[in-house]
């Protein structure tokens, strides 16, 4: 079958890369992609949200099965498009649709979500601008450090966490009255912080079954020692060795089953990845959010662990016999490390000739930022690319990483040297 990626970055390249694998992947066709996707798959100069080049660019190229990469199409509600249009709506798609999509599109429709399902996490409350006077005095009752997080997407930048009373005031008065997030904070959930160490689950669904993916960490600030700003996430590590059988029983059974029997009890249809953050406090796990796709650079470590043809799982999903499929898992561990460009998560510069790509033997190289230009291979974003390596154990694979990347370098290329660190 012809299939369509939607994204352009190391997740969407990933998928690329497994799917082209499979005896049933057809003519494969990312949109927009990257230099990574150009190499194996048809790009399309085609935006994400452009629901109409979409749709043109599917019966065109008689596409079959849509997999949706990053939220914003799914929070704007392209399966309901799909779905809507007579010529559109027997092709698959995998992602959500918008209802169930909010769950990562509104914090507090996913707070409300895990309550009514009994689903372990922080203790909340949400304001907007019309009650901010109780959003202070509802901080007074809590004890630092202070979690607030405006209420839409907001690119990974929305979530503020504060050690002190007053600045976490002055902060709530600048995301509801200021707008510092635009329309995404005109509502801001505050939440009980949680302390304790980090991991993801990745779960696929057919609205009827599930079935779990291995978890992940990835490490989200810019600096070593996890300091400095936020990133859309700088290295992963797949397992996660702290997660033992008994911690995940305990997911699967606390989070993972009442998720999917919540999203059936809800009437929320969803076909697709659901990722879940979450922190383990003690030897309990509590989600902290739900993304309504798979994580990046996440997907770059527990994609290439799978060892079941992923075509044939969606195929699966979108004909709701997932039940039916078993998921093979590479015993081994994987690692990826994230090259940025210098200046990211802030300012940086783009066109950087990227060198070293052919000599790179012991790890797969996920291209993100990056494109062609001239026959060279070139920065186009913050994070350029993924460097992904398999060993016996993460500190293993991590070593191949870094091995890989003596070989790669572009003018103010940075990466972070600890991944793995805290573990
Ligand atoms: P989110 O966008 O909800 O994943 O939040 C971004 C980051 O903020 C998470 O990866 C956590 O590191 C941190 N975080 C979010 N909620 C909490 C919480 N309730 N307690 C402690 N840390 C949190
Ligand atoms: N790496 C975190 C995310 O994809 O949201």
């Amino acid at each position: 079958m012809n299939i369509l990626v939607l994204g352009s970055g190391g997740r969407e390249h990933t998928f690329a890369w497994k799917m082209a694998q499979s005896s049933r992947c057809g003519n494969l066709f990312v949109a927009p992609g990257n230099s990574g996707t150009q190499a194996i798959a048809t790009n399309l100069n085609i935006s994400v949200t452009d629901f109409d080049a979409i749709k043109k660019a599917v019966i065109q190229n008689n596409i079959e099965l849509v997999v949706v990469g990053p939220e914003d199409p799914l929070v704007q509600g392209i399966h309901d498009f799909f779905l809507e249009d007579e010529a559109l709506k027997n092709i698959s798609v995998i992602g959500p649709q918008k209802a169930a999509a909010e769950l990562e599109g509104s914090k507090e429709f996913a707070k409300e979500f895990m309550m009514r399902h009994n689903i372990p996490t922080a203790a909340y409350a949400s304001f907007t601008k019309d009650n901010v006077e109780e959003g202070y005095t509802f901080l007074e009752t809590l004890n630092a450090p202070y979690v607030l997080k405006a209420d839409g997407l907001a690119a990974g930048k929305g979530v503020l966490i504060l050690n002190d009373l007053s600045e976490a005031k002055a902060e709530l008065k600048s995301m509801l009255v200021d707008a510092k997030f635009g329309d995404a904070s005109a509502k801001v959930v505050i939440e009980e912080f949680l302390d304790g160490i980090e991991l993801s689950c990745f779960v696929l669904t057919d609205g009827k079954d599930y079935k779990i993916l291995p978890t992940a960490k990835d490490y989200k600030r810019i600096g070593e020692g996890d300091t400095g700003l936020n990133t859309g996430g700088m290295g992963a590590i797949s397992p996660v060795p702290f997660a033992t059988k008994a911690f995940l029983d305990k997911i699967e059974n606390e989070v993972v089953k009442p998720t999917v029997e919540g999203l059936k009890k809800d009437n929320l249809p969803y076909v697709g990845f659901i990722f879940i953050g979450l922190i383990k406090v003690g030897d309990e796990p509590k989600v902290i959010e739900y993304n309504v796709r798979m994580g990046d650079p996440e997907t770059e470590v527990v994609l290439p662990r799978l060892k079941t043809d992923l075509v044939e799982i969606f195929q699966a999903m979108a004909n709701q016999t997932l039940s039916k499929i078993s998921i093979a898992i590479d015993e081994r561990a994987a690692t990826t490390i994230m090259l940025v460009s210098g200046g990211y998560p802030e300012a940086y510069e783009k066109g950087k000739v990227i060198k070293g790509l052919d000599s790179v033997k012991d790890s797969i190289v996920f291209h993100a930022g990056a494109k062609y230009q001239e026959g060279q291979v070139v920065t186009f974003g913050g994070r350029v690319m993924a460097i992904t390596s398999f060993g016996k154990t993460y500190k293993e694979a991590i070593k191949k990483s870094y091995q890989s990347i003596e070989n790669l370098s572009f003018d103010k290329m940075y990466y972070r040297k600890d991944i793995g660190f805290d573990l």
